[in-house]
């Protein structure tokens, strides 16, 4: 079995909660978190989208997690290059950063572009998009925050369309129009792999109570 191995040097990009079982303040991320707006990339991959974000939001401050330790360390890398002191990494499972870790209605938007797709039928129930993923964005977005939904995927769309239509009255939100020009939205590292290569891009927009 393969262990997590630990950070091996401190690096201010990167935030390591004090205690992994407690939940966080979002002023221990963000010191000066309070009054902005708040954005929170699950899966930040390469980073591409995170940092193009946080340099043209300077004013917002944006919290991307990812699983995989290359990727958080390359993040971090291409943040301090860009000088964008307004994001922080955090090296965690996206769910479980939702249910235990981040505080209650404490974040604006959230972004969940190109999750893995566990294309493979015996894999499919380990895509995220479900309605306890969605009970747990509501817990953690402020009343009125967003969820931003990208995938080249047509079978994981086809599956979060029927979750969103099942649940949008349970959990509590709506399907807003989300139209290319609707504000400044970046294409990811791998929506370009994607778009390379001819495929088709689907996307949501959910407006939470
Ligand atoms: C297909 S990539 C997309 C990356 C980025 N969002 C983009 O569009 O370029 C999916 C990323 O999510 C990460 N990931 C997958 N499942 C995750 C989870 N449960 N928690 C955190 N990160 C996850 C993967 O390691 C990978 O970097």
């Amino acid at each position: 079995m393969s262990r997590i191995r630990p950070l091996k040097t401190s690096n201010d990009r990167i935030w390591i909660p004090e205690d992994y079982f407690a939940r966080a303040e979002i002023g221990e991320i963000f010191p000066d978190a309070d009054g902005r707006v708040i954005e929170f990339d699950m899966g930040c991959g390469d980073g591409g989208f995170l940092v193009q974000m946080a340099q043209h939001h300077p004013e917002h401050r944006f919290l991307g997690v990812e699983r995989l330790l290359g990727r958080v360390r390359k993040v971090s890398r291409k943040l301090k290059a860009a000088n964008a002191q307004n994001a922080r990494l955090l090296r965690l499972e996206s769910q479980y950063a939702l249910d235990y870790l981040l505080p209650e209605s404490s974040v604006d938007r959230m972004h969940f572009l190109f999750p893995d797709p566990w294309p493979k039928e015996k894999h499919a129930r380990r895509r995220l998009f479900s309605e306890p993923f969605l009970m747990a964005i509501k817990r953690v977005l402020k009343p009125g925050g967003e969820l931003l939904f990208k995938t080249d995927h047509d079978d994981y769309f086809e599956l979060a369309q029927e979750v969103v239509k099942e649940c949008g009255d349970k959990v509590g939100f709506e399907r807003l129009e989300w139209p290319e020009d609707a504000f400044f939205y970046p294409i990811t590292d791998f929506e370009q792999q994607w778009l390379d290569m001819g495929k088709t891009i689907d996307r949501m927009r959910l407006r939470f109570d």
